[in-house]
Order: structure tokens, then sequence, then C-alpha cells
């Protein structure tokens, strides 16, 4: 499918996307004046843009001031991210996207750069005792705020929001979804520093947690060590139960107008970042679903097309495509809906196709040979 970026440090439209649509096998330039200094965060814009931030697709672009920021002993970069799956946190195996739980705001997982322990452990950063820290600090969302601390430090400054006015003496600090700062501090004794999100069920139970390791000469003055050992009973002694009930089934479209309804949910979140809204397709790259020959003469072939994806040439409206779709991980009564939903809109033929033929298809060769395969 094709992507782009959408830099904020851009001054311009969509910060560059449009410059930037890049079909798979292109290549696009497009140049630009940085005017503001700060730390910005750039990701992709393709629609439907949660999804594709919600991959993964961001990073962090440092525009420096013209005489350079201060000098600092180490500098790391830290990039959170809240990850949404179908499966729970932790669960094995291939775990496709999933756009409900994204649009709930139901994170599975809050990770910094990029997954759970990336930043831990064997991947710790590390400093000296004596020395100064900057993190770059950056939140690519899609939609959580982070509340950016790091357990055992406090601030000495903070550039808000990742801009000039700098703050002192700070312990968490605000990092929005599509936002950054940057956090300079001195380590002054040795040992294991913390960062997290202090939204803190997310460092602890969904990732978003890291190390910074300080090593050195102990300073008894800052931190003295362990001086007495006594009895203390913590709160919620009690042993805390979690609900494990099952989620409900998912909702049957029981007439071919919930098809369609729940099929164009279907089609924004998995269909429309390559055949795009209105089923247009794009030129060279992927066919149009829009009054389509090849989809309205046979319905079954477009669930086949979906189950086991298609390579290979075929003819669409009397021109040539040959491109490749990959097979979509999606249940039966996801692809019927689909399919019936693009049967009836956009000057297609109508029609309706069931779960059950789709499941056929399921059990069905693929229409088209895909090289390689056997
Ligand atoms: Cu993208």
């Amino acid at each position: 499918m094709p992507h782009n970026i959408d830099l904020h440090a851009v001054t311009g439209p969509g910060g560059g996307a449009a410059s930037s649509l890049t079909a798979p096998g292109h290549t696009s330039v497009f140049s630009f004046k940085t005017l503001n200094p700060g730390l910005y965060v750039y990701h992709c814009a393709t629609s439907p843009v949660g999804m594709h931030i919600a991959n993964g697709m961001y990073g962090l672009i440092l525009v420096e001031p013209k005489d350079g920021l201060p000098e600092v002993d180490r500098e790391y970069y830290v990039m959170q991210g809240d990850f949404y799956t179908k499966g729970g946190y932790g669960e094995p195996g291939l775990q496709p996207f999933d756009m409900k739980k994204a649009i709930d705001e139901h994170a599975d997982y809050v990770v910094f750069n990029g997954s759970v322990g990336a930043l831990a452990g064997a991947n710790a950063l590390k400093a000296e005792v004596g020395e100064n820290v900057r993190l770059f600090v950056g939140n690519g969302g899609p939609n959580l705020v982070s509340s950016f601390h790091v357990i055992g430090e406090i601030f000495d400054k903070v550039y808000v929001e990742g801009g000039k006015l700098v703050n002192n003496h700070i312990q968490t600090t605000l990092v929005p979804a599509g936002g950054a700062t940057m956090v300079e501090f001195k380590v002054d004794v040795p040992g294991d520093l913390v960062m997290v999100d202090h939204s803190i069920f997310r460092a602890f139970n969904k990732g978003a947690l890291g190390n910074i390791t300080v090593t050195g000469p102990e300073n008894k003055e800052i931190y003295s060590g362990k001086q007495m050992d006594a009895v203390y009973l913590p709160e919620g002694s009690a042993i805390q139960s979690v609900d494990t009930g099952k989620a409900p089934a998912p909702v049957v479209a029981q007439t071919k107008e919930e098809k369609i309804k729940f099929g164009q949910r279907v089609y924004e979140a998995n269909c429309q970042a390559c055949h795009q809204a209105g089923g247009v397709g794009i030129a060279g790259a992927f066919p149009p679903l829009a009054a389509s020959d090849y989809l309205n003469e046979d319905h079954k072939r477009a669930a086949n097309v979906i189950v086991h994806g298609l390579s290979g040439e075929i003819t669409v409206n009397g021109t040539k495509w040959n491109s490749v779709m990959p097979a979509m991980i999606l249940s039966d009564n996801d692809i019927a809906n689909v399919i019936t939903y693009v049967l009836n809109s956009w000057d297609n033929k109508g029609g309706e196709i069931s779960p059950e033929d789709v499941a056929e298809q399921r059990k069905a060769a693929p229409a088209q040979a895909v090289p390689g395969a056997h």
C-alpha cells in the first residue's frame, strides 16, 4: 500500500503528506526549509491515518537552533507509542491490528522504541556518575498522552513541548500524542533509573518501561542507601482478582442492510488505504473497486482473492494490472460484509455474499496462481 510522511517540522500543506505519498516501487522527492528549531514528530498520514500510526510509522526530527544545543555527555532517543492487537498483552503469534480497540483507545501495549523491553535489561541506556544526559522524548500515539517520568531522577531542564521554553526541577512532564520534549539531568549516584509513562499500569502491565544504568562511585550524602529495616504493613494485603470473563461473540449481520453497514467499517479499516475512498484505486498500483467489471462478474472470486491474496496480471475495466494483493486476515463474516458493501456502492451492480460462501472459498484453491507458490 502507499505511504507518506507528515513532518511536523515542515511549514506547508499536510507537513509534506501529499508531496510524499508514494506507491510501492516508487520514489518521491520534495524539499522544505526549517523555520523553527525544536524537536518534532513525523508520521505516516495515509488513510486511515490512525491505522498507519498505530502500526508504528513515526519518529522524531530534531531541528537544532543556529548555535546548536548546549553540550551534554549523552544523548538518547526515546519514542513512546500505543499498540492495539487482536489478542491481549503478551499473547504469542502474529497479532493483527485491532481497529475497534484503537478507536476505543484501549491499548494492549504502550512501549518505548517500538517493543516491550527495547530499552530495558540488556538494552538499557547507560551513563556514568557526574554526566549530563539529554533524552529526546517523543510520542507517536496514536492516542495516549504520556506522563513521562524517570524513577530516581529529577529533570534539571525540560524543553517544554520540545520548544524553546525551558522549565527547571521537574518530576514528570506531559508529552502529547504527536508531540515531543527534551529533558536533561545530571546523574549524581549509581544505580538503575527507570523511565516510565507514570500512567503507571502502562509501565508495569503494558510495557512502557525502560532503564538507564548509571555506574560510578556512591555519594552517601545525596543518597544513603537503606539505613533501617522495620516491619511495614502495606495496603491491599488481600489478593486482587482479575476478571477473566470472555469477550462476547461478535455481532453477526442479519440482513443485507446490516452487512453493508458493517462492511463499510471493514473497508475503511482494511481496504481503503490501497483502494482509496470511493473505491477509485490508484493508477498503476491498485485497481478500482468502483464500477469494476472484474468484481461484478464473479462475487465468489472476490472472496477468494481476499482470503488467498492475488498476484499476477488481471484486467479491470479494460486496463491491465500487475500488482500484489496480500491475503487479508479477516473473519468470514467481515469478508462477506465488505464484499456486500462494495457490491452495493460506487456504481457496482449490487448483490450479496454469505459467510458460508467465504468459508467455501477458504477451502478452495487460490483463484489465480501466485508465482513461486504451489
Ligand atoms: Cu503508512
